[in-house]
């Protein structure tokens, strides 16, 4: 998969080099590539921002860097997929608070793209028209982390990196292990436990000790529900709640 991610502060991504994400750039899995949109400014000042039309508080970032960075990174859509059969349009988003909540689906859904584009907004925003342009070039989705302010969209977009590229194939080493995390099946995760098998006057459920997989498998399941319906209502179906 190639992902671009579009910001006036690249360093924020130099984190994304370590640990699995880092280890799938250099196995080829994941095509990385973080730009600083300011390369598409042609002012003595590398301007991205200016005063919002109608007033208000605050600076709105510009469309045309935006225009030609998204021009250029579209265009390179078919090669980054290399063959003619793939999806040769991107999809573009954009971190929002106004947009869509991302969720696990969110990632599952897009982790089978070929080519995503990460805009990230600083300021009051980005010019509205900057939206309705890029949609002729891909599909355009507004995504927020939760309903919660940031100061711009580059820690929403790490998040939103590591959740997908961890679900790329390959990327995480025992996929078996993504199956049982939370979210995954629309529970939160069961608890874990190691050795020691008594740390602190505290010891681990008898039942984890007993070696009977299928009773193991039903306490968990039922830690899950417990889990959920104390921390987590709202992801229960009525009946279950
Ligand atoms: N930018 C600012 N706040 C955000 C949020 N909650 N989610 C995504 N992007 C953001």
């Amino acid at each position: 998969m190639r992902i671009d991610v579009l910001s006036i502060f690249p360093s924020y991504f130099d984190g994304l080099t370590l640990s699995l994400l880092g280890k799938a750039q250099s196995a080829g899995i994941l095509d990385l590539r973080v730009r600083d949109l300011r390369e598409w400014t042609s002012d003595r000042h590398r301007t991205v921002d200016d005063t919002p039309y109608g007033g208000g508080a605050g600076m709105v970032m510009k469309p045309e860097p935006w225009g030609l960075a998204l021009d250029e990174l579209a265009s390179s859509s078919a090669e980054a997929t290399r063959t003619a059969a793939a999806q040769t349009r991107p999809t573009i988003i954009f971190p929002s608070p106004a947009g869509e909540v991302f969720t696990q689906a969110t990632a599952r859904d897009l982790s089978t793209r070929d080519h995503l584009i990460f805009g990230c907004g600083r300021y009051e925003g980005i010019d509205e028209r900057v939206f309705e342009y890029a949609a002729s070039l891909g599909e355009v989705r507004l995504v927020s982390l939760g309903d919660y302010v940031l100061n711009g969209g580059e820690v929403a977009t790490m998040a939103m990196i590591e959740a997908i590229g961890r679900l790329i194939p390959g990327v995480v080493g025992n996929p078996e292990s993504l199956v049982e995390e939370s979210h995954e099946d629309g529970l939160l995760e069961y608890p874990s436990y190691t050795k020691p098998s008594v740390w602190r006057d505290r010891s681990v459920p008898e039942v984890l000790l007993s070696g009977n997989h299928a009773v193991i498998a039903s306490w968990r399941r039922e830690q899950q529900l417990e889990r959920t319906r104390r921390r987590r209502p709202d992801l229960l179906p009525e009946d279950d709640a």
